[in-house]
C-alpha cells in the first residue's frame, strides 16, 4: 500500500518553489475570489474589536477573500504585513495606519506592483495622493469640534463657562490621525476660553488601562498641588472609561465633580452616561466592512470611486442615553 505521509514529487516541487520563489501569488490559491489584504492596527479599544468584527463579517457577505493581518499596534509590522500582501499578489490591500506619517516607500511598492490601495478609518499625512484610491472613515476633527461644543454646553448650563476651571487631555496614540485631529478640532473651539487651561495632556495610547493608570497620577500630582481638576477630554471611549474607575478611586464623582467627555459611542459610553459618569461622547462608526467591501469590489472591477468617503455620525449625551443604548450596534 502506498504510504500518504510520504512527500510525493509534486508536494516536493511545491515545497521547493515556496522556498526558491516565497509563497504562491494568492490568485493561483483562491480561485475565482477577488483577494484582500487588510492590515488592522491592533485590538486597542472596543471601538477597534467592532471594526475587525465588521470587516471579517463584510468579507464573508461579499465573497471575498479576507487575508486579515493584526499589527499590534505597530507600524513596523503593519508595513511588513503591507509587503507580504504586495508578495502574495493581492487583488487590493487595505490598512488602518495607527500613524499618519511614514508610508510613502510601501505605498510606491504597492503603486509599481500595480495593486490598488484603500485607507480605512486613519488618513495619511501623503502628497502624492495617486499612492491611494480612497479614504473611508470619520472626519475626526469635526468629532473634537463636536464634543468641544458639547462641553460648552454643558458649562453654560451649570453657569461654569467663565469660571477657572482645570482640563486634563487624554491623547490618543501619538501620531494618530484621531489624536491630532480630535486635539485641533477640540481647542478650535476650548480655546477660545482663556479661563479653562489644560493641566496636564498626555497619551493613554487608546487604551483603558493605560488612561486609568495615567488619570491616578495626574490626580495625585493635582491633589499635591492643591488644585482641582475640573474636565477631562478622552479622545475615546474607553480611555473616558479608566478615567472614571481612576476618579472614583480617589474618592470624586465622575461626570459631577469632573466633567467627563469622549468619543466613540461605544455601548458602555451609553452605560457610563445613563449612570450619570459620562457628560457626553461623539459618534466615531467602527461598522465601516460593508462600505470597504462595497469599494473592495468596484476598485477591482476598474469603476472610479469618490477619494474621500466621510462616515455620518452623531453627537450623544447624558439625557437621552437610556433611550439609545438598545439601539447601539457596537
Ligand atoms: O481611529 C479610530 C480610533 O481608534 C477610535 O476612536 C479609537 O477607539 C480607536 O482605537
Amino acid at each position: 500500500m502506498r504510504n500518504s505521509n510520504k512527500p510525493n514529487a509534486i508536494s516536493f516541487l511545491v515545497i521547493a518553489g515556496i522556498l526558491i520563489w516565497g509563497p504562491l501569488p494568492v490568485d493561483a490559491r483562491i480561485k475565482g475570489k477577488i483577494v484582500l489584504g487588510f492590515s488592522q492596527i491592533g485590538a486597542e479599544s472596543a471601538w477597534r474589536v467592532a471594526n475587525s468584527k465588521s470587516i471579517k463579517e463584510a468579507a464573508v457577505e461579499a465573497g471575498i477573500h479576507l487575508v486579515f493581518e493584526d499589527a499590534q499596534q505597530k507600524q513596523a509590522n503593519q508595513i511588513k504585513a503591507i509587503k507580504s500582501f504586495i508578495l502574495q499578489k493581492v487583488d487590493v490591500i487595505a490598512f488602518s495606519p495607527v500613524t499618519q506619517d511614514g508610508w510613502h516607500d510601501v505605498l510606491i511598492q504597492a503603486k509599481n506592483a500595480g495593486i490598488p490601495v484603500i485607507l480605512l478609518d486613519r488618513a495619511i499625512e501623503e502628497k502624492d495622493d495617486s499612492l491611494y484610491t480612497t479614504i473611508i472613515g470619520s472626519d475626526f476633527r469635526f468629532e473634537g469640534r463636536k464634543i468641544g461644543e458639547c462641553l460648552v454646553d454643558l458649562l453654560k448650563k451649570e453657569n461654569r463657562s467663565g469660571a477657572a476651571l482645570n482640563l486634563v487631555e487624554l491623547q490618543g496614540t501619538i501620531g494618530s490621525a484621531p489624536a491630532i485631529q480630535r486635539n485641533l478640532g477640540f481647542f478650535e473651539i476650548i480655546g477660545k476660553y482663556k479661563n479653562i487651561k489644560t493641566f496636564r495632556s498626555e497619551s493613554g495610547d487608546f487604551k483603558e488601562t493605560n488612561a486609568k493608570q495615567l488619570m491616578e497620577k495626574i490626580l495625585q500630582e493635582a491633589s499635591a498641588q492643591k488644585t482641582n481638576i475640573d474636565i477631562v477630554f478622552a479622545h475615546n471611549d474607553n480611555m473616558a472609561l479608566g478615567a472614571i474607575s481612576a476618579i472614583e478611586s480617589m474618592g470624586l464623582k465622575p461626570g459631577k465633580d469632573i466633567l467627563l467627555v469622549s468619543v466613540d459611542g461605544i455601548r458602555e459610553a451609553f452605560v457610563a452616561m445613563d449612570q450619570g459618569k459620562l457628560n457626553c461622547t461623539m459618534e466615531c462608526n467602527p461598522l465601516l466592512g460593508p462600505q470597504l467591501m462595497k469599494a473592495v469590489l468596484d476598485v477591482a472591477n476598474g469603476k472610479k470611486i469618490p477619494k474621500r468617503v466621510v462616515t455620518p455620525e452623531n453627537l450623544y449625551q447624558a439625557d437621552t442615553a437610556k433611550a439609545e443604548l438598545p439601539k447601539r450596534k457596537y
